[in-house]
């Protein structure tokens, strides 16, 4: 039944092309703040693929050897999907904040991980994301069969999560409400708007993997994030 629902979501949000209701029309001399604010807020764009190389292969390599660590996530709502925290109030505690959990920090992930933690916690170097700091870094795993009921995690469209893909099988398809299907490739990072309905099914053989990014930014992030509209902007308007 769930299934059904999430099929039903996925087919519905395909007669959209994922950037079509984006807007493209922006003053980009105004005020460096004021860019930053119109790109999450307002341009209802649904993701924004951000300019920068991440150490995939270390990355997929080291994901390999956290068997043990993985836990089920939400399972009122989707199946198949689980998590583990880099970063957060503890490995396998991949809910949202509850104080009696304590402080956000690194946790044992970071010791089978190496490269994966050196590069996160890298705030200021070529391929960083930056990041002031960190809440939750998570991995999300997504089975053969795994889906995600349509849901959104906030109340309003705002461009708000980093979402980075470690390994993009066949048959995975994320859709966006009004914005089809995420044109997800390995070792993309996305910002993404999860105030917009969204809806996951991973229909082939092979484990989906990402990484979710939720913290404060630092100037590399917004610098990223600006850099990377101007890119994109582009690209759709000379399409
Ligand atoms: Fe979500």
């Amino acid at each position: 039944m769930s299934l059904e629902k999430v099929k039903l979501f996925i087919e519905q949000q395909k007669k959209f092309s994922h950037m079509q209701f984006a807007h493209l029309d922006v003053d980009l001399d105004q005020n460096k703040d004021d860019l930053f604010k119109w790109i999450v807020e307002q341009s209802n764009w649904p993701t924004l693929k951000i300019h920068v190389d991440i150490p995939l292969k270390d990355i997929q390599e080291e994901v390999l050897n956290c068997d043990k660590y993985w836990v089920e996530h939400r399972t009122d709502d989707s199946d198949g999907w689980e998590s583990m925290c880099i970063h957060g109030q503890a490995v396998d505690f991949t809910g949202g904040y509850k104080e009696e959990q304590g402080e956000y920090g690194w946790t044992e992930l970071t010791e089978v991980c190496p490269r994966t933690t050196e590069w996160l916690q890298d705030s200021w170097g070529p391929n960083s994301i930056g990041f002031k700091d960190f809440k939750r870094v998570r991995f999300m795993k997504l089975k053969p069969n795994g889906y995600i009921m349509p849901h959104q995690d906030f109340q309003q469209r705002k461009l708000s999560a980093f979402n980075i893909s470690i390994t993009e099988p066949v048959g995975h398809e994320f859709a966006q409400e009004q914005a089809g299907l995420v044109p997800w490739e390995e070792g993309d990072v996305r910002l993404m708007d999860i105030g917009r309905l969204h809806s996951l099914h991973n229909s082939g053989t092979e484990d989906r993997v990402h990484i979710i990014v939720h913290g404060t930014y630092n100037a590399v992030t917004v610098n990223s994030i600006i850099k990377s509209f101007k890119i994109e902007q582009n690209k759709f308007i000379n399409a």
